[in-house]
């Protein structure tokens, strides 16, 4: 891989664009819009803990500095890939890259509007997996940024201001509510895992990476939408197999193979810390390229994607149950029927 002139990431995809215009996404009442975003800051999550022990601090916490004058992407809309709880997923097409990368197939992940601040903190997975060598784009799609502009600041070619986002017209605004939070208020559902007041005592803040990001009071406004998308590699389809038996009937060799491929990408996540907190099959999808995991040796099968519910441990000597218990448990997610949506 080229060298990243971010000494702290090992790949240049994170840090080469500072802005992304996108063809297709939005129009005034009159004329198509060609909207521009602008690089932003992700929001860091605090410190996820079983052991109550106080570590020093961790600067790999920070969210990655911005690129400065850095290269302008442009890409076209193309079709819907799939609706998610925040997300709506799209192919789009490379119409411009002043960087000219190598770019693998490309899709935007944008969020519903009240998930803006949901997406900043998927942008902060992403970016902490490509601190360490071989995550990003081995154990995940590839991810070229994270992108906002407010609604109001976006025009159309003869100045008009933009008034319709197309992938925002027909949305499902809660799709699948978490059953944990049913009960609470429908305005609740952007929370993080670690904003309920009643799970404090399970998030360790003190070195202040949550609390000092901007994002940590941002709020949807209604009145002053905000659009965010996340850049990715486009890779195949989610994981579906045909001999699902409701009430988890024997399963075939065969998928007990891809479940394996599955246990070790959640063993290569968690080994970096990050828990990915929401291990569905819809959340593990087909790679499309053969990239050797430098672990494994050998090139996953899938990819996991989705990580605007993760959470992060540290992996020190002194708190030895975080860890253990963050592996024990996600591993043991693949296959149970959490995994299959039951
Ligand atoms: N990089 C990607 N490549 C291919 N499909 C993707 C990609 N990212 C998302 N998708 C598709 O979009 C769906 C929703 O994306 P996801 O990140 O899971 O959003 P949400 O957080 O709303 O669940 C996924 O289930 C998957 O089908
Ligand atoms: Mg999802």
């Amino acid at each position: 891989m080229d060298a990243s002139p971010h000494p702290e990431i090992y790949s240049t995809d994170l840090s080469t664009y500072t802005s992304l215009t996108i063809h297709g996404l939005g129009s005034s009442d009159e004329n198509p819009a060609e909207i521009t975003l602008l690089r932003s800051e992700s929001f860091p999550a605090p410190r996820s803990l079983e052991d109550v022990v106080s570590l020093p601090r961790d600067e790999n916490w920070a969210p990655l500095s911005l690129p400065k004058d850095g290269a302008h992407l442009e890409l076209e809309l193309t079709d819907s890939i799939s609706e998610g709880r925040i997300g709506l997923a799209y192919s789009v097409r490379v119409i411009n890259d002043s960087a000219n990368l190598n770019l693998p197939d490309l899709c935007i992940k944008l969020v519903k509007p009240e998930f803006g601040r949901t997406l900043a903190r998927e942008a902060w997975f992403y970016e902490q997996l490509a601190r360490e060598q071989g995550y990003e784009g081995v154990v995940t799609p590839r991810c070229f940024g994270f992108f906002t502009v407010p609604l109001k600041d976006c025009l159309d070619v003869e100045g008009r201001p933009v008034s319709h986002i197309n992938p925002w017209e027909n949305i499902t605004i809660h799709p699948e509510p978490d059953p944990d939070w049913a009960d609470k208020r429908e305005d609740t559902l952007w929370w993080l895992p670690d904003d309920p007041p009643s799970y404090q005592e399970y998030y360790d803040d003190s070195d202040g990476w949550k609390s000092g990001s901007p994002w940590n009071k941002w709020r949807s406004s209604p009145s002053d939408p905000l659009i965010c998308v996340l850049v990715l590699e486009k890779l195949g389809k989610f994981y579906i197999c045909e001999n699902i038996r409701p009430g988890g009937g024997k399963q075939e060799d065969h998928e007990e193979l891809e479940l394996d491929d599955m246990r070790d990408l959640v063993r290569d996540v968690t080994s970096t810390g990050v828990v990915h907190g929401d291990l569905r099959f819809r959340n593990v999808v087909r790679a499309t390229r053969d990239v050797v995991c430098p672990r494994h040796e050998r090139a996953h099968r899938w990819r996991l994607i989705d990580f605007d519910t993760a959470t992060r441990i540290r992996i020190t000597p002194e708190n030895p149950e975080d860890f253990r218990y963050a592996m024990k448990s996600s591993v043991w997610t693949i296959g149970q029927p959490y995994f299959w949506g039951w």
